[in-house]
Parts: C-alpha cells; structure tokens; sequence
C-alpha cells in the first residue's frame, strides 16, 4: 500500500482510513459488534490500512473504547486520529487524557478540533494543543470542518496545523470551490469523511423516504424530514436522478457503485486520505477492490460533469448536517 504523509508532517497514512463512528454501538447507526470491530482493525493493518478515525463524541466515547480494544496489542502499527468536541481552552487537556485512557494509549497521533466554536478564542486553543504536543500527549494537530475564514485564523495563530478533515463526496463536493485550494497552498493533508453519503452512494436507497432520518436530515434532503434542522429546500430531485446516473457508469464499469464512489474520491487530487465507515469485515474487503479498479479519466469527467449541477445548486457550504457551522 502506498503511504502518503499527512500535510507537513512525518505521518504517514494510506490513502484509505477506517471511519469508526459507528464503533460502540449506539443511537446513530445500531449495534456494533465488539467482534467485527477487532476483526476489520487487524484485517485493515493485514491490508496495510494505518488510518483510524475516531471522536470522544462518537457513541459518548464508545467507539474510541472499541478502537483501543481493537488495536490493543497493534497500536504501534496504526495511526489514530480522535477528537475533541469542544475546544474549550480550560479543558482540553483533561479531555485528550479521557480519550487515551479510552483508547488505552499514551499518545494520540492526529488530535482535531471536531468543529469550529465561536464560543472559544482559537489563539487560546491553539496555545493547549500546542502544549499537548510538546508534552507528547499527541503527535500533531488537526481540524475538522473547518471553513475558509475559519481556518485561516487557525493557520495565522502560528500553530502547526497538518489536517483538515472535510466531507467530501460524489453529492457532497462543496470544499473545491475554495477550501480546498487553500489546504492544497498551505500544504494540509485532506481527510476527506463520507465517501459513500452515509450509504446513500451504494445505491441501496431508491427514494428519500427510505433513508432513516438520521442519513435523511442532510442538507440533501427537504427540511420537512424528520430530523433535519438545516433550514433548506434540499435537492431530493436532483440527489436521486445524479443518482441513477452514478448507477449506469458503474454498472457499465462492471463494480459496484460503492466503489467507483470512493475511487473518485481516490483519485482527486489533494485528498490525502478518504475515511470509510466499515462496520465488517465484508464491506472491508468490497472496498478494499477499489485498489484494482483505476477509473479511466474519461470516466471521472463524465462524473465530474454529471455532479456538477447538484455542486452548483447546494454551493460551497461544506456543513452538510445543520449548514451553518462554518464560514
Ligand atoms: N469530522 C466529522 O465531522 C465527521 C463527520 C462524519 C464522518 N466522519 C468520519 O468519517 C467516517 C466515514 O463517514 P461515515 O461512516 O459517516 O459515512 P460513509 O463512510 O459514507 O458510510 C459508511 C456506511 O456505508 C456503509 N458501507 C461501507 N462500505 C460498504 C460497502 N462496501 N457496501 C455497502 N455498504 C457499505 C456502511 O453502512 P451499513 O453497514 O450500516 O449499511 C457504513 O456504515 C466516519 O466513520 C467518521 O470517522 C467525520
């Protein structure tokens, strides 16, 4: 597997990471077997996958509990991203202790700020992340979600930064307007989450009112849906015609849509790594093929050409979930 390293820094990562926000189980996604999450961890170090994302918010830590679990005897061959929700500049340190102890390690390799919080000065957070990393509690600093104005004040407090992690997807690639250019000038390692839509790209949903509410309160979708709160018409219409189209490239590729999904996300360039939820081992080794299948560049246009419409309409606003965290 061909390691990349992240933004400035010495990490380095496969392009390829496990997106673990399902670990623990919980209301989010359901149950999740201690079992599966062992055996994906070692099947993806087997593979050479090194990247694991995990939250102190996922599950109310659960998930960073099922990782160190996981990777207990094999810490030394992964690279664990995790983050804190709240970057409160008085609790930080207490928080980033929480989460080793979860993940029954002594350090964290990639620590992010899960989102942006006006509520905090980011010079001040900046100045205890800084502290953690002197300390060796942590490897390096990241951001979540972070937008153009926003991370540009991170980046001006001085403080090393070498990750954004940002959705990105087919239906979701609002970062290349402007936010992506700007983490590609300051040389910051993309994370890009959601490569599949919570789903939504392999193709198993035919309609929007199929989808559970909590895959439906995207910005994709009507406000009227049960748990959206992001205030917009959507683009139902749009999401789910794109969607057909998505359906015929890869029935013609011969690959499941879950794949030629994540080997777009693959092969644009600034994307330093794409996080997938994997809750199997099965779904591992499905999207584990991705590594054989090189989609053509004639292939990536006719998807850029065809998602650009739904690029257009739903903009540059990279908050998916409620649209109003970042700027
Ligand atoms: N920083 C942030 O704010 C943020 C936000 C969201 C996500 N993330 C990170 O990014 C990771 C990935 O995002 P995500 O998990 O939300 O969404 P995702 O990767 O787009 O979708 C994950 C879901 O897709 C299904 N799946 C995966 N591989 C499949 C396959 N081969 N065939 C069929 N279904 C498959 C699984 O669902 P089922 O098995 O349940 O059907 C899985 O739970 C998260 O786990 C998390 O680490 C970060």
């Amino acid at each position: 597997m061909e390691m990349r390293p992240c933004g400035k820094s010495e990490i380095e990562i496969s392009p390829m990471g496990i997106g673990c926000w399902s670990y623990g189980g919980g209301d989010y996604w359901g149950p999740q077997a201690q079992s599966d999450v062992t055996a994906v961890a070692h099947a993806a170090l087997d593979a050479g996958i090194n990247f694991f994302d995990t939250a102190e918010g996922y599950n109310e830590g659960r998930s960073e509990e099922a990782l160190g679990i996981a990777l207990k005897d094999r810490r030394h061959e992964a690279v664990i991203g995790t983050k804190v929700s709240s970057p409160d500049p008085e609790i930080i340190r207490e928080r980033c202790k929480a989460s080793l102890q979860r993940l029954q390690t002594d350090y964290i390799d990639i620590y992010m700020i899960h989102w942006y919080h006006d509520d905090y000065a980011i010079e001040d957070s900046m100045v205890e992340l800084d502290k953690l990393r002197e300390d060796g509690l942590i490897r390096a600093i990241g951001v979540c979600n972070f937008g153009v104005e926003q991370l540009t004040a991170t980046l001006d407090t001085g403080t090393e930064v070498i990750a954004n992690q940002l959705c990105y997807n087919l239906l979701s690639r609002g970062i290349e307007v402007e936010l992506l250019p700007l983490c590609q000038k300051h040389n910051l390692g993309i994370l890009g989450y959601m490569p599949l839509l919570q789903g939504l790209l392999t193709g198993k949903y035919k309609s929007a009112d199929e989808l559970p509410p909590v895959h439906s309160r995207f910005r994709h979708f009507s406000n009227d849906r049960p748990m959206a709160k992001h205030g917009e018409h959507g683009a139902e219409e749009e999401v789910f015609a794109t969607l057909e189209r998505i359906r015929k490239i890869a029935e013609k590729e011969q690959i499941p849509m879950s794949r030629l999904a994540i080997a777009w996300t693959l092969a644009k360039q600034g994307i330093t790594c794409i996080l997938v939820g994997t809750r199997n081992v099965d779904e591992l080794k499905m999207n584990l093929h991705v590594f054989e299948y090189l989609p053509s560049s004639s292939i990536i246009e006719e998807l850029d050409k065809l998602t650009l419409p739904l690029l257009k309409k739903m903009g540059s606003n990279l908050d998916y979930f409620l649209g109003k965290r970042t700027r």
